[in-house]
């Protein structure tokens, strides 16, 4: 596929039926993956999912991501040395966020819904409220990429705003999207974001730039029970309100 500068008329036409539920499908089947295989992703592909999804739109088309995609040896090699972080409470103790994606107060619904989720996923995996041990093991496959061959990491700019995150989390679920439309799974993941310094080095990013978060990219384990976790939604009706 290529994708030149030169686009189709703003003002095309509605889709048909069948693009709107490809499109539909497309977001609806994308769930956080837990587990992959270790089936590669060519590296047109990745290429082909990156330049979809930059189409996301940015505040005066200011475009702030950028993207470190590692795999093979870097994969495996930033792998090793945020699981040894995680593994070494001492070491692990000495890592910590640059910023806050979380709330310091957590209240209704918002506790709620993260606790849901959370023991949703034991539940599956028959993690037991204070397995610690099996908590950490969990919780570490996020620095394995959930076995996925591809990790993705975004990187921005310091001097960027808050408004340019807003363009940043459009563009992220771009990704998610077009890696679906491709029969292809993905996780989001802020775990990273306590071991920042560690992927800095691995990365030799300059001072300037900083780690926003990572993202696993590959095929889905269907054998994994982690991976069949379908989380809940509010329905419309309880966050919309119509103005007329
Ligand atoms: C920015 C972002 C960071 C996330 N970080 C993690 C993470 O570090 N590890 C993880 O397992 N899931 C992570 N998630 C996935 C969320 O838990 C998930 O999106 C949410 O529970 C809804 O489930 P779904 O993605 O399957 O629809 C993250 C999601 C987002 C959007």
């Amino acid at each position: 596929m290529t994708l030149s500068n030169t686009h189709e008329s703003p003002a095309q036409a509605a889709p048909p039926p069948s693009a709107t539920q490809a499109v539909d499908d497309a977001m609806t089947t994308r769930h956080s993956i837990r587990a992959y295989l270790p089936t590669p992703v060519p590296r047109q592909t990745i290429e082909e999912i990156l330049a979809v999804a930059a189409r996301a739109p940015s505040g005066t088309n200011t475009q702030p991501w950028k993207v470190h995609v590692l795999t093979g040896a870097s994969r495996d090699a930033l792998a090793r040395a945020l699981c040894a972080a995680y593994d070494d409470p001492e070491e692990a103790a000495r890592h910590s966020e640059e910023y806050a994606y979380y709330p310091t107060q957590w209240v209704a619904p918002y506790i709620d819904r993260r606790r849901k989720v959370g023991w949703d996923l034991y539940g599956l995996l028959g993690i037991t409220k204070g397995d610690k041990q099996r908590m950490h093991a969990q919780h570490r496959r996020n620095y394995e990429f959930f076995g996925a061959p591809v990790g993705l990491m975004f990187t921005i700019d310091r001097l960027m705003q808050q408004g340019s995150w807003l363009d940043y989390g459009m563009f992220l679920q771009s990704i998610m999207v077009a890696a679906r439309g491709r029969g292809l799974d993905t996780c989001p993941q802020a775990a990273f974001t306590p071991f920042h310094r560690i992927i800095e080095r691995h990365l030799g990013l300059p001072d300037g730039e900083m780690v926003v978060c990572g993202m696993s990219l590959g095929h889905a384990d269907p054998a994994a029970i982690e991976n069949t976790l379908i989380t809940e939604r509010e329905p419309v009706s309880n966050f919309v309100r119509f103005h007329e």
